[in-house]
């Protein structure tokens, strides 16, 4: 091993993760449009977005907060609908000058901002207007949208094209954005298939716009461990991956589809609407980086083909766990099971994979010969705040540093790992579980009560793992104890 190769790079990007919708609040100021999230159907008793955590009022105290740990980096999305409240046409220079101050504020700590162009919040107008990423009109507004972002904010570095566009596809089903309406495979593909040649266009556009600049995708990425020595849950396995994860990278960068997905088009009728010059769109874009959100791998078993019958899942509460299992059974692949080799949590008992990054950040970078950056990871627990203004998430530590100790050895392995952006920097609401699931380092005071949202302080308080992560970062992640 060489001795470039011993622990974190010097320059390693150490930060925290989040997005507009789940933070900001602020739905109805600044003259911000109306988004998709603002409108969609909620879980029974979890907050809505509308209030979120207020980073719209409390960005310089939260910035501060991760000033004060050390952070490299920061992740953040920008709310296409405060930029263009109706998705395209009439620029809000409020919703320009509010990311403009943002941004003001990472500088002045030397926070490198991450940018998601497009976290799931689409505005309601577009969504209205044409159906959503289904109708290729959508690729013209999202290039227009992202062309106002690079001439308003050249001095972003980092840009990420759109955030789990895979989970969309993979769990879309049943919508988990909330519409209630199962949508059909053809459909979804279909809708995969515009996104990615639209992210293709972004790429291009942000060479051109800004050389310097880096921009790549951040889909939810894993690495399928079969499930048993079966050559079939081997090949399964493989099969998963092309299919949730290998399809969206593989289109940016080689401009193409893994071939085993055309066989699970096959079998669920699914026709994709290919334009002349798609791939060689995408096959020419060339992304500078992989962004990749990674929660835990999947392990996979075999399954034979049968017609899917979703009528024994309750839709209206998607907390379910039986939904996601449901979600992610794809017959003629396979279906994810659970792992016995996984961490069992010493703190809450709960099992994860302290291996994800590690393996899938090597999967990536042999595969794409490119840099990789860990944008989203977590332990999302029900924490408590102490009558003296504590918060003891010693689970979300040993979750956080198992998993830093496997990224340090994946990288002495070759994975060309630039960063570590879980989620989140503060406590957000979550997509389906309201503030009660919470992931930041920074906890964020109120409950799922919207109406007391309105008006509350929403004070900001240090946990545990605030003060642990500050020691790593300042260690280069040699001190994890
Ligand atoms: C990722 C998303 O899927 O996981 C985030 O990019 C999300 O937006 C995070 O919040 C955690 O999932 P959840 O459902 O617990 O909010």
């Amino acid at each position: 091993m060489s001795e470039t190769n011993k622990g974190f790079p010097k320059d390693f990007l150490w930060g925290a993760s989040s997005s507009a919708a789940q933070v900001e609040g602020g739905f109805d100021q600044g003259g911000r449009g109306l988004s998709i999230w603002d409108v969609k159907t909620l879980n029974p008793n979890t907050a809505s977005f509308h209030y979120a955590s207020d980073f719209y009022s409390h960005y310089k105290e939260d910035i501060a907060l991760m000033a004060e740990m050390g952070f490299k980096a920061y992740r953040f999305s920008i709310s296409w609908s405060r930029i263009l409240p109706e998705g395209e046409g009439e620029v809000s220079q409020a919703g320009i000058q509010f990311y403009r101050n943002v941004l003001d504020e990472l500088h002045k700590y030397n926070i490198e901002p991450v940018v998601t162009i497009y976290h799931f919040d689409l505005p309601l107008a577009l969504q209205e207007k044409y159906g959503g990423w289904i109708n290729r009109q959508m690729i013209d507004a999202y290039v227009n949208y992202c062309r106002i972002l690079f001439k308003n904010y050249p001095e972003v570095k980092y840009w990420l094209t759109y955030n789990e566009q895979n989970m969309l596809t993979f769990f879309g089903a049943f919508d988990m954005l909330g519409s209630g309406n199962p949508k059909s495979n053809n459909d979804l593909y279909n809708e995969a298939h515009v996104g990615l040649v639209a992210q293709a266009k972004a790429i291009h556009l942000c060479h051109e716009l800004l050389p310097d600049a880096w921009i790549g995708p951040a889909p939810n990425l894993t690495t399928s461990y079969p499930a048993s020595a079966d050559p079939k849950d081997y090949i399964a396995a493989q099969n998963m991956d092309d299919l949730r994860n290998n399809f969206y990278t593989d289109a940016l960068v080689f401009g193409r589809y893994p071939q085993s997905v055309y066989a699970y088009f096959e079998m669920n009728d699914v026709v994709l609407d290919v334009h002349e010059d798609d791939f060689e769109i995408m096959r020419t874009c060339k992304p500078d980086f992989i962004g990749f959100n990674c929660y835990g791998n999947d392990t996979t078993e075999h399954l034979d083909y049968y017609e899917l019958d979703f009528s024994d899942v309750d839709m209206s509460d998607n907390t379910n766990k039986s939904y996601l299992m449901k979600l992610m059974e794809k017959p003629g692949v396979g279906k994810s099971v659970v792992n016995p080799y996984f961490a069992e949590n010493s703190v809450d008992g709960n099992r994860y994979d302290p291996y994800a990054i590690r393996v899938t950040a090597r999967r990536l970078t042999e595969r794409y010969h490119l840099p990789v950056l860990l944008t989203e990871n977590g332990y999302g627990r029900p924490d408590t705040l102490t009558e003296d203004g504590q918060i003891h998430d010693d689970y979300r530590i040993e979750h956080l540093r198992e998993t830093i100790k496997q990224m340090k050895i994946g990288i002495e392995e070759g994975a060309q790992l630039i960063g570590y952006c879980p989620w989140s920097a503060m406590d957000l609401v979550s997509t389906r579980e309201g503030i009660s699931k919470r992931y930041g380092f920074i906890y964020v005071d109120r409950d799922e009560d919207d109406v007391k949202a309105q008006t509350a302080e929403m004070k900001r308080y240090r946990k545990d793992s605030f003060h642990w992560y500050k020691k790593v970062i300042a260690s280069n992640g040699e001190i994890l104890d």
